[in-house]
């Protein structure tokens, strides 16, 4: 079966608007692995399974984390240039991957940090800034997405992940960075068992 047959006709039409092919492609390749994924987990058809928004922790709106109704499997999914980074747990869970930013606008992006990790990235020579604002990104944006916001409101001034090399705990979550190839970042947040969802 190609990537598309198992995709539904949503997935289809959000993999018609990607302009550059690269994205298109990630994107097709991303969800036709999340279902197959998720089919061989729960021995169900991927393409058969139907997805659902959690409503947002925010707002309440359904645009939260996606989910499976009635399905005992968690899942998060992040794509970037040319990679996708997907995770499955008991748990909620939240993943990310991004591509490098370019070291000239770290100081521009990095705004929107807790101000210790400001003050972290700050004390760094600016060589080695970009690498440290990705993994703080990566830790913090699969946190909010374990959690269902996404980069909403003030949490991503107010949720402190840091920028060394060892992610500072989060109460409630489990955080980790993943090994990808140079040039990326990437991380991924379990609930820990037992917190309150
Ligand atoms: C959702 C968001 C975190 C995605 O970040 P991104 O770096 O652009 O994209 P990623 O590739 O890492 O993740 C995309 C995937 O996250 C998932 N996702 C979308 N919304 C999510 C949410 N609220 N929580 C967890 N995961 C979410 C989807 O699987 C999505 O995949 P798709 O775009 O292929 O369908 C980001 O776009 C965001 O925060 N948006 C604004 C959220 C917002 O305004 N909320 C308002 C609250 S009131
Ligand atoms: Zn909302």
């Amino acid at each position: 079966m190609r990537d598309t047959e198992v995709l539904d006709a949503a997935e289809r039409r959000r993999a018609a608007t990607f302009v550059r092919p690269v994205d298109r492609d990630v994107y097709i390749a991303s969800h036709s692995a999340l279902r197959r994924l998720l089919g061989a987990y729960l021995d169900r058809d991927p393409a058969a399974l139907r997805f659902v928004r959690e409503p947002c922790p925010c707002c309440d709106a359904p645009h939260g984390r996606p989910a499976l109704a009635g399905a005992p499997l968690h899942f998060s999914l992040s794509h970037t240039r040319g990679l996708a980074l997907l995770g499955f747990a008991r748990t909620p869970i939240g993943v990310d991957i991004e591509t490098l930013t370019a070291p000239e606008v770290v100081d521009e992006v990095a705004s929107v940090l807790h101000p210790q990790e400001r003050a972290e990235l700050a004390a760094l020579p600016p060589a080695g800034r970009a690498a440290a604002f990705a993994r703080c990104w990566t830790r913090k944006e699969a946190c909010l997405k374990g959690m269902g916001t996404g980069l909403a409101g003030d949490l991503m001034t107010t949720t402190l992940v840091g920028t060394g090399p060892d992610p500072a705990p989060v109460e409630g979550w489990e955080t980790v960075d993943v090994p990808v190839p140079e040039g990326y970042a990437a991380a991924c947040a379990v609930r820990t068992a037992g917190s309150p969802s």
